[in-house]
């Protein structure tokens, strides 16, 4: 009889877990407060020597995988801005000279920022790489991704809204050590957090920029622009938006025609990257809605099956943190990403994390009242991944009751990586901090929305 009771209540569990709907975790993280590391810390030292290349990173520099641009900073003088690199076992270096710029911001003055793109790389190669001079040069290496082309293996990290706090330092850490091997992070916006000091101190500029670079010297990050880099601030003085930013992190914009660092396209391997900006005009005739608007026809997924897109502000968003803040980018832009079937959204903003199911809004006219989300498996899956861990603490504050969209949402720090397998499948994970770096809180197959279009959805209709 027990056994009997025992069996049918694992029928009825396995039942309730087949057909369940979105789903919210019942993890509980422990409330304390992010703190951020203070200034002395580890992670943040600069490195030893005179003049020595500090802030090192690097991100794609062109549109197809075959540039880098290299970035660092120097403190003393402005020194070199010349990159040495060279293919692994082979000896001729090569050289490239890039620039250097500086800015001020309030009371703060920069060091020397440089900024170097080396081309001509080939691909699927480790490269090394020398910046500085003489004792204090130093040396770095990255992997070049294979040629564009569908069916291209490629694995994608995707860490959102780091900041630098002690769980920023257990997020990269994870990363670091997921045995997924990401090989390529999709930022999706929100870096440093300087703006929460007096006068966006700067120097918390300097100091995130330090302590990623243990990642982002050796692989590059895929920049998308957050509220906390517009750094608009004209009761001091500072009202250029992006200042700091834009000064420090250089993307490859102009190689996918756009006109502005804030919205561009890169590819890599079988993946079309399609980055937005939540913070840059975006409605009708505006340069990033004339960009889009002829950005999205040019994807081929014969060649690139893979279509993703980044930005910050999330369009859907079942928390009450920052509730409805895309709602007007996704009124703009929504028809257009079931129509050219985006694979997957990932976005930032809100510090915990959400994944949606497929689901489109379109049908609304102002007059028809069809206003709510329907389940269409031409739609991408969007996922609200600003969960790094910053000192503004988690988004815990969950709207009841779930909406049906809504899949998974859990207010936890993490991080995820998307591994593409082929053209029709792409392997996706979720890893909260709290876990064992192998731990998958929240994982799926993706199905590409052009190549397999069927469902995969994950929780009943
Ligand atoms: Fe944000």
């Amino acid at each position: 009889m027990v056994v009997a009771v025992a069996v049918f209540a694992a029928t009825v569990l396995h039942a309730a877990i087949l057909c369940s709907a979105g789903m919210t975790s019942s993890f509980v993280r422990s409330p304390q407060k992010s703190v951020d590391m203070p200034l002395d810390s580890d992670v943040f030292k600069a490195p030893p020597g005179y003049n020595a290349p500090q802030q090192v990173h690097i991100t794609q520099g062109d549109h197809v995988g075959e540039a880098v641009i290299v970035s660092w900073v120097t403190v003393e003088e402005p020194g070199s801005s010349i990159v040495q690199y060279w293919a692994e076992n082979t000896s001729h270096k090569h050289k490239a000279e890039g620039k250097f710029n500086k800015y001020k911001f309030y009371n703060y003055t920069s060091g020397y920022i440089h900024h170097c793109t080396i081309r001509k790389l080939q691909h699927d190669t480790k490269y090394y790489y020398e910046v500085g001079v003489g004792s204090s040069a130093r040396t770095f290496w990255f992997t070049t991704p294979p040629k564009v082309g569908p069916d291209a293996p490629y694995t994608f990290g995707v860490i959102g809204d780091l900041g630098q706090t002690y769980d920023s330092n257990i997020t990269l850490t994870h990363y670091e050590k997921n045995p997924n091997k990401g090989q390529t992070v999709l930022y999706v916006g929100d870096l440093s957090y300087a703006d929460n000091y007096p006068f966006h101190d700067n120097v918390r500029w300097d100091t995130w920029a330090r302590f990623v670079e243990r990642s982002v010297a050796y692989q590059p990050w895929i920049w998308t622009a957050g509220n906390h880099e517009i750094d608009f601030v004209p009761e001091i003085g500072e009202t250029k938006p992006f200042k700091p930013y834009t000064n420090r992190y250089r993307v490859p914009y102009k190689a996918s025609n756009s006109t502005a660092p804030f919205w561009y396209s890169v590819k890599r391997a079988s993946a079309y990257i399609i980055v937005l900006s939540s913070y840059s005009a975006y409605g009708k005739y505006t340069p990033q809605y004339q960009w889009l608007e002829d950005e999205l026809p040019k994807v081929n997924r014969s060649e690139t099956p893979w279509l993703i897109v980044l930005m910050h502000s999330p369009w859907y968003n079942s928390n009450t943190y920052h509730y409805m803040e895309g709602e007007t980018m996704r009124v703009m832009y929504e028809p257009w990403f079931v129509k050219y079937k985006v694979d997957v959204v990932f976005a930032g903003h809100v510090h915990a994390y959400e994944r949606s199911e497929r689901v489109s809004n379109i049908a609304y006219n102002i007059i028809n009242g069809l206003c709510s989300p329907v389940s269409d498996q031409s739609a991408p899956v969007y996922i609200t991944i600003g969960d790094g861990g910053n000192i503004e603490g988690l988004a815990n504050n969950l709207t009841e009751p779930q909406p049906k969209y809504s899949a998974y949402r859990e207010a936890s720090f993490g991080h995820a990586t998307f591994s593409i397998k082929n053209r029709t499948h792409s392997y996706y994970s979720w890893h909260r901090n709290q876990d064992g770096y192998a731990v998958e809180a929240d994982s799926l197959w993706f199905f590409n929305r052009f190549w397999h279009q069927i469902d995969d959805s994950t929780t009943a209709a």
